[in-house]
């Protein structure tokens, strides 16, 4: 029987090309999306259902499970990609901002995993593969909340595995540098004024970012990957993911918090 996988945040980078590649693999595709009416390259793949899913949205969350379940009779695997990326200084990003950024990174994850799970339970099987990222394996420059966000999936993953695997569910962490997808684009920022006194290494923290990210590693291999860590069979929970993040994790291995943090100012020209 073909399995099952939905994806969240499928409308593009990562999330496209991960639909792409399981069904690829032959395998049935529910890939979410904010506005599936504006999909044209999906639509038109076999086995493939394009629906509606905000993660900020309950009823559309399960609204959406449902017709995949009703459409291909369970869901193996859950991806919970979607997310965005807050950057700037703490102190000029308003509450709103903050709470969207927790919102979609942090409760759509939570809220994606709970409206899956019954079905999964009722298998005894499946897989959930949550999107982490280096961000959240070490702090970054004017980064923080992002930083929250995904050190709040590294911990909720990490601690869900001890209720989910003993009824036959595996966890899965994916973890990215910088690759080029829609990312940058799609980042909220607030404006930084010139008389900000957090507004020093800004400027140069935005330069670095937007060309780490523009000249960025192909984020093909990122939805390789993510298939690997779904289909895998292991207990493997972490698949860091990128020359990048594999060298700053082993530099961080080897320094110590102040070392560590000097050579990342460095870095960013701080
Ligand atoms: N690119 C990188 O370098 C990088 C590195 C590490 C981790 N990541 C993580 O990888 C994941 C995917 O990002 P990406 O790089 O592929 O960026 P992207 O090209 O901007 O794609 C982000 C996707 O998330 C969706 N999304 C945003 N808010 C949503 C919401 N409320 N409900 C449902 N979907 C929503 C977007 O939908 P719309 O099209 O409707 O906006 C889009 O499909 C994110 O979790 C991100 O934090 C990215």
């Amino acid at each position: 029987m073909r399995r099952t996988v939905l994806i969240t945040g499928a409308s593009q980078g990562f999330g496209k090309l991960i639909a792409k590649k399981f069904h690829k693999e032959g395998w049935n595709v529910i890939a979410t999306m904010r506005t599936p009416e504006k999909e044209t390259e999906l639509t038109e793949l076999d086995n493939v259902l394009v629906n509606r899913l905000d993660v900020t949205d309950k009823d559309s969350i399960t609204k959406s499970v449902a017709e995949g379940v009703e459409r291909f009779g369970k869901i193996d695997v859950l991806v919970n990609n979607a997310g965005f990326g807050l950057q700037g200084p703490y102190m000029s990003s308003s509450e709103e901002m903050v709470s969207k950024q927790m919102n979609v990174n942090v409760f759509g994850v939570l809220n994606v995993t709970r409206a899956v799970l019954p079905y999964m339970e009722k298998n005894k099987d499946g897989v959930i593969v949550n999107f982490s990222s280096i961000a959240g394996l070490v702090g970054l420059p004017h980064t923080a909340v992002y930083n929250a966000t995904k050190y709040a999936v590294e911990g909720f993953t990490e601690g869900l595995q001890y209720e989910l695997n003993p009824i036959g569910i595996k966890l899965k962490l994916v973890q990215p540098g910088a690759f080029n997808t829609g990312f940058v684009s799609s980042m909220d920022r607030p404006d930084v004024s010139d008389n900000c006194i957090y507004k020093a290494g800004w400027d140069a923290t935005v330069a670095q970012i937007d060309s780490m990210i523009g000249e960025g590693q192909d984020p093909q291999e990122v939805a390789d990957i993510t298939f690997l860590a779904a289909t895998d069979g292991e207990e493997t929970l972490r698949y860091i993911v990128g020359g990048d993040a594999i060298q700053i994790m082993e530099a961080r291995k080897q320094m110590n918090d102040v070392e560590f943090k000097s050579m990342l100012m460095e870095a960013f020209n701080l």
